[in-house]
């Protein structure tokens, strides 16, 4: 016997890439479409902590920050929750181990220009605080770069696309994930209310 809540409920979304892509903003786009939380890897650090990123950068450095971010990931992923995580958290190999071991997680790639644009003086960004956003992100690009391609079951190259039209793509990529999955069991299970069925026409 099929258990389709179980089924529908098994789409928990990763969302990773560089700062200034989009998670958050898409993140929360895609919790309401799937009734899901939304789970900012970030503000549940802060909350955690009771400390500013910033705050927490100044006062236990990046590496301190990236045991706070490893600890966090490992409570929150797989939980049924849209998860956006912090652009560095593909940093530690235990980090891509829970992703690549928890799919569907979608990278958000944009061209370098576009980040540096959106993320230059943000003050809440201790990476770039006082530097040269674009040749930080290209510096972080190189590193990061085959990380984001090792965890990602799902590339979506932004380019143009806005918000609604990424959201679709997005939506698009998890419904036949989905099908992936549980294709069998979904088509058995014919009338069953699915959160990806009954998205609004864009
Ligand atoms: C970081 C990205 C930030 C935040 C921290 C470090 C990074 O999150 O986790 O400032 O290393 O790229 P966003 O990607 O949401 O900006």
């Amino acid at each position: 016997m099929v258990d389709s809540v179980k089924i529908q409920s098994e789409v928990y979304p990763v969302l990773i890439g560089l700062m200034g892509c989009g998670k958050t903003s898409i993140g929360k786009l895609l919790s309401k479409e799937l009734g899901l939380k939304l789970v900012d890897l970030d503000h549940y650090i802060v909350e955690k902590a009771g400390k500013t990123i910033p705050e927490i950068f100044a006062e236990l450095g990046e590496e301190g920050f990236r045991d706070l971010e490893s600890e966090a990931l490992a409570e929150v992923i797989g939980q049924p929750v849209v998860l956006s995580t912090g652009g560095g958290a593909v940093m530690r190999a235990e980090n891509r181990a829970l992703m690549e071991a928890h799919a569907p997680v979608i990278w958000l790639k944009s061209s370098l220009e576009f980040l540096a644009n959106r993320i230059q003086g943000d003050k809440n960004r201790p990476l770039i605080v006082g530097r040269d956003a674009l040749t930080t992100l290209q510096q972080l690009a190189e590193i990061r770069y085959p990380y984001y391609t090792q965890c990602a079951d799902y590339i979506l190259h932004r380019g143009k696309l806005n918000k609604a039209a990424s959201l679709k793509a997005v939506l698009e990529y998890l419904r036949s994930w989905q099908y992936e999955q549980h294709g069998d069991a979904l088509s058995a299970d014919k009338g069953t209310y699915n959160p990806l069925d009954v998205i609004e026409p864009f």
